[in-house]
């Protein structure tokens, strides 16, 4: 099955890149910050097109509103274009995000950073490839060596769980902080040992599924800011190497 998302996501990452450049029909979704192109819903239904011929049985949950079979046995958690405004303002950083589930479980995570051409990918127990070769977290035990990555939710000027105060906090405690604008490159980054931590206070099933396997797979921790375990249906996202994990939680909670 992996060599089938792996496949799928090129495809559709093919088509977004054939698209990047170009100009595009924008919708608003819940805001004027949170934007919809077509794009994002050509690459949606490349995606749940393949599922439904290869796989009928299977269920879908994507961004866009493709949804099947909720409680199928296996479930497809797809991000079509993970970093929509990078994508219409022109910055290359933006990906195909496809995580699978079985019973509620992740078993499998794909994501495809398009411009880059590099693809991430995880299977439960088998470890965590970037185009293949193996990858693993950063083996960083301090949080003020680390280099930080987060991201904003597009209710931002509300403030939503404290999310200013938290990314004052991490200023004041790491070495550099990111925000890159796709979560599920964010993700990628901490499993390959770019960044030692993630942190995000609002994110959706498909930001998260495949990315934090990859992440896990790779050796680091994903939880919620208290550390407990997450699902794809938790907001709050903690991702790091495991070394800093307990330092973040501390910074998390300072505010
Ligand atoms: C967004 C990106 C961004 C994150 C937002 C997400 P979208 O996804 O992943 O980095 O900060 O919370 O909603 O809308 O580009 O698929
Ligand atoms: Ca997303
Ligand atoms: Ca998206």
């Amino acid at each position: 099955m992996i060599n089938n998302i792996i496949q799928i996501s090129k495809e559709a990452g093919e088509l977004i890149r054939n698209a990047f450049g170009k100009t595009h029909s924008i919708e608003f979704k819940t805001n004027e910050l949170n934007l919809l192109t077509e794009t994002d819903k050509a690459s949606e239904k490349l995606i749940t097109d393949f599922i439904k011929k290869k796989y009928p049985a299977h269920g879908i949950l994507a961004e866009e509103g493709s949804e099947a079979n909720r409680s199928a046995e296996y479930l497809w958690v797809i991000d079509p274009l993970d970093g929509t405004t990078n994508f219409v303002h022109g910055l290359p950083i933006f990906s195909v995000s496809i995580g699978v589930q079985k019973n509620g479980e992740t078993i499998a995570g794909v994501v495809y950073d398009v411009m880059r051409d590099v693809f991430y990918s995880a299977e439960k127990g088998n470890g965590s490839f970037e185009n293949g070769r193996k990858i693993s977290v950063s083996k960083n035990e301090n949080l003020g060596h680390s280099v930080l990555v987060t991201g904003f939710p597009y209710n931002i000027k509300e403030n939503p769980d404290k999310s200013n105060e938290r990314f004052i906090a991490f200023l004041k405690n790491s070495r550099a902080i990111r925000r890159l604008g796709s979560a599920a490159i964010d993700f990628c980054y901490v499993a390959s040992g770019v960044f030692d931590g993630f942190w995000e206070v609002s994110l959706h099933p498909w930001d998260i599924c495949a990315g934090k396997l990859i992440v896990e797979e790779a050796g680091g921790l994903v939880t919620n800011f208290d550390g407990n375990p997450i699902n794809i249906y938790s907001k709050q996202i903690l991702a790091t190497n495991k070394l800093v994990h307990k330092d973040m939680i501390k910074v998390l909670n300072s505010v």
